[in-house]
């Protein structure tokens, strides 16, 4: 996303594959021990089979490695639910740019001992340390999982839809997102997947996860006669059944790649309020016009986190200047991130002080210049050039 694991000038790359063990599963707690370079999806079916969920979960969870997701604090699609890897991982083990093996690898809920310092590493993209093992609270399964895909007339019943739903499903509500039509336009166009509603210029993805079947399905179903009834939305699909939900939640989770075979593409990530949070992709279709061929909003917007998205038939200069810095300047006069869950990388690390004050990007400097004096440790990535 952001070319934070991509080498670009001379570096020597790290390979964690063969760091590959769970370590230990504590099937009281729900504590998972394993090594960096487990892979998601093998984590995830490890834990199902002893009742619990990973608390992360993207749509690259076929190859991400659980080091990459903690290094790079990834966000995904149960991030409204679990939080944040802040909140879920309990305990590292880093190699520092020295040797020193730093073993904070506890499995402890509660640890108030001074400074945390595995939450230094979380989200430090490899500049700090390297992740060879981490230790992480795993949630029970739900019994039950629906999904709920609608369609939505206008932004505005986007964000009403979310108010409602959030009143109306409580905590059964584990996920919320949404697209455009041109997503669903490129997932259709791209990757041959149909639409399961009515044609709408928006739609919203609704996943809730609870512990009893009817209980939940009696919340969905008067949630539903409200959204429907109200004009909220404007049709609706239901889905209890794992093949059905799976494929709603393709439709979603695929949007990247229906993008990346429609050409060259800018990739946004951006945290804003959630009312403004379309403003910009509407914007931005005025002052590109035919430069672009799509530009499309789609997202988290339980969290708070559009994906805005600008294709072309090429890589140009021109375009990225009409982009570039008036995406991040937008965001900052809306007092948001440049970065909600992908990360700073090599791309990025200009924009960092549309985000941060002066004050706070020294420290990061100062940090890394502690942990990893000769700058060895995924060098050109995450602090600004002049650093
Ligand atoms: C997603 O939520 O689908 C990804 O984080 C966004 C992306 O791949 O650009
Ligand atoms: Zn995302």
């Amino acid at each position: 996303m952001v070319g934070g694991s991509v080498p670009v000038f001379d570096e020597i790359i790290l390979s964690t594959a063969l760091l590959n063990q769970v370590i230990s599963f504590d099937d009281v707690s729900g504590t998972l021990v394993c090594q960096a370079g487990c892979v998601l999806e093998q984590l995830s079916r490890h834990v199902e089979e002893r009742g619990f969920v990973m608390p992360l979960d993207l749509g690259a969870k076929g190859s991400c490695h659980i080091g990459g997701n903690v290094a790079t604090n990834a966000g995904g699609l149960r991030f409204l639910r679990y939080g944040s890897l802040h909140g879920t991982v309990l305990g590292l083990e880093v190699v520092l740019a020295d040797g020193t093996v730093l073993n904070c690898l506890t499995s402890l809920r509660k640890d108030n001992t001074g400074y945390d310092l595995k939450q230094l590493f979380i989200g430090s993209e490899g500049t700090l340390g390297v992740i060879t093992a981490v230790s992480i609270l795993c949630p029970p399964k739900p019994k039950a999982v629906s999904v709920a895909f609608l369609g939505c007339p206008s932004f505005a019943e986007v964000l009403r839809t979310f108010c409602t739903c959030k009143g109306m499903l409580g905590e059964i509500l584990s996920a919320f997102e949404f697209m455009d039509a041109e997503c669903m336009q490129l997932v259709g166009r791209h990757l041959h997947l149909a639409r399961p509603v009515q044609e709408s210029p928006f739609y919203v993805l609704i996943e809730t996860s609870g512990s009893h079947a009817g209980h939940d399905a009696e919340k969905l179903g008067s949630f539903l006669e409200h959204a429907l009834g109200s004009g909220l939305v404007t049709d609706g699909t239901l889905a209890t059944d794992q093949r059905r939900v799976k494929m709603l939640w393709a439709l979603r989770e695929r949007i990247t790649e229906a993008l990346s075979l429609d050409g060259y593409v800018y990739k946004y990530d951006l945290s804003l309020p959630a009312e403004r949070l379309y403003d910009l992709v509407d914007s931005l279709r005025a002052r590109l016009g035919p430069r672009a061929k799509h530009v499309v909003g789609y997202g988290h917007l339980g969290d708070g986190n559009l994906h805005l998205n600008v294709t072309a038939e090429a890589f140009s200069e021109p375009l990225l200047a009409a982009l570039e810095p008036h995406v991040y300047e937008w965001t900052a006069a809306h007092r948001g991130s440049v970065s909600a869950e992908h990360g700073v990388g090599f791309k990025k690390r200009d924009a960092l002080g549309y985000s941060k004050p002066p004050a706070a990007l020294r420290l990061m400097c100062q940090l890394k210049a502690l942990l990893d004096p000769k700058g060895i440790l995924n060098p050109y990535k995450t602090l600004p050039t002049w650093a």
